[in-house]
């Protein structure tokens, strides 16, 4: 059996990059879609879904629990969640997926009650989910904390109002789904306004929900009694693209990507703009262009719409070849920075101010070299850096890529990219 640990991905830098690429599912949408079919009766089509751990890791967490999931055709999947037959979350199975979390809610909705292992923290932070655990309670959950595990039950819960102390994606969209059957009217103030939070909403309202104001930071929910299957489409993942976009510019090459949605990623193009990128917005494209030099500029992530943080460190890569002092500045996660010494071993010259500044000069030459993925993101990010180096670099640990993103060495191949995956057991 090949371990996923096992693998890792070799490359031999400065291709010049042409063709297209074309945009997967976004794997933040999916991997909220799933668990809310718990609360939809009938078989649910999803389609888009992205081929990628993160959401065979959530489709077996659900099969675990009794649920009928079923893949009808490449990136496809029937969902009917009426034969969930257990309500304790496989703890073999959630440590793998942060992101199991957003099974918790439903599940206490539908069966007034879940069992809930400790969710992992990773890599780019301590993950905490007090605000989870505090908005249960607020339905009118009871929770009891074990040292392994969270027993939560709630047979009547009722509406109520949140303000999230954090702007909280996965909060948001927890709290949004979970009211739709809870009696009563739910108000979420301070509420996330990712794309996919709407995506998801509008998802909800065709089976039958009564939410308004997603995508804005207030959401109100109007608990009805049942929501009924309807058939839904993954939407494209705005990470992706601008990961795709980012790489085209830094490769100084012309590339297309299609199958995407400029308008989700307006704060990337205001960003191009301040460093004088060349590229070209079509209504579901991003086409890159040389540019002869890139300016330094400061990015500072913030919640949606600013800048993403997803999309900080491929962004941080490209500054390292525009000229000039540039300083970042990570505000959602105090771990998401630490990639950088990967960087710094590669010829980047990268100083950390503290563990969510950095200051980087550049542009300096990058030069191949042995590095290990960190992250989905950070993973990403490095394989761009090995693709503007001097020399080969080999990337271990590549299951973090795979996390996010579906067979992203023969799709970079595509292009021009000179990307193997081998197996190094
Ligand atoms: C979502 O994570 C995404 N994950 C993340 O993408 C993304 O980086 C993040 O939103 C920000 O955009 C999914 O959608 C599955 P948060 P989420 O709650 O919801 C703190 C990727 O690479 N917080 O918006 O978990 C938290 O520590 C992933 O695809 C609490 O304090 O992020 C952070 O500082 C990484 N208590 C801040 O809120 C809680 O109970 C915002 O995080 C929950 C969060």
């Amino acid at each position: 059996m090949i371990h996923e640990k096992d693998m890792k991905f070799i490359i031999n830098g400065q291709k010049p990059l042409n063709g297209e690429i074309s945009v997967s599912g976004a794997k933040n949408h999916a991997l909220k879609v799933f668990p809310a079919c718990i609360l939809i009766n009938g078989d649910i089509n999803i389609s888009n879904v992205p081929e990628i751990e993160d959401i065979h890791r959530i489709i077996e967490i659900m099969q675990d629990l009794g649920a009928d999931i079923k893949k009808i055709a490449d990136n496809q999947y029937k969902v009917n969640t009426g034969s969930i037959s257990k309500t304790d979350l496989n703890p073999e199975l959630i440590p793998k997926l942060r992101a199991s979390i957003m099974l918790a809610g439903p599940m206490l909705v539908k069966y007034g009650q879940v069992k809930m292992p400790h969710p992992g923290g990773c890599v780019i932070g301590k993950r905490p989910i007090d605000i989870f655990l505090s908005g249960y309670k607020k339905f009118g959950a009871e929770i009891i904390e074990n040292d392994d595990h969270y027993l939560i039950t709630g047979k009547n819960l009722k509406g109520t109002e949140i303000f999230l102390p954090m702007i909280s994606v996965t909060n948001t969209e927890t709290f949004m789904t979970m009211a739709t059957l809870i009696p009563g009217k739910t108000i979420i103030k301070n509420a996330a306004m990712e794309p996919e939070i709407p995506a998801l909403a509008e998802f909800l309202n065709l089976c039958g929900a009564k939410i308004t104001g997603a995508g804005t930071p207030t959401i109100e929910i109007e608990g009805v009694n049942e929501l009924n299957a309807t058939d839904t489409a993954i939407i494209p993942d705005r990470i992706e693209a601008g990961t795709f976009a980012i790489m085209g510019v830094l490769a100084k090459s012309k590339i297309k990507i299609t199958n995407c949605e400029p308008k989700h990623l307006e704060s990337l193009w205001a960003m191009f703009d301040k460093i004088e990128a060349r590229y070209k917005l079509g209504k579901n494209y991003i086409e890159t262009m040389p540019a002869i030099e890139l300016k330094a500029t400061n990015l500072k992530t913030h919640e949606y719409p600013g800048f993403p943080t997803d999309l900080q460190s491929p962004f941080t890569v490209l500054l390292t070849q525009t000229r000039g002092m540039s300083m970042v500045h990570e505000t959602i996660f105090e771990g998401r920075l630490f990639y950088t010494d990967k960087l710094s071993k590669m010829g980047a010259d990268i100083i950390m101010c503290d563990p969510y500044r950095v200051v980087i000069n550049g542009p300096t030459p990058l030069y191949g070299t042995k590095v290990e993925s960190p992250d989905l993101r950070a993973g990403m990010a490095l394989i761009l850096a090995a693709m503007v180096a001097q020399g080969t670099t080999e990337i271990d640990n590549i299951y973090q890529i795979d996390r996010g993103y579906q067979k992203i060495d023969e799709r970079l191949r595509n292009i021009g990219v000179d990307i193997q995956r081998i197996n190094d057991a």
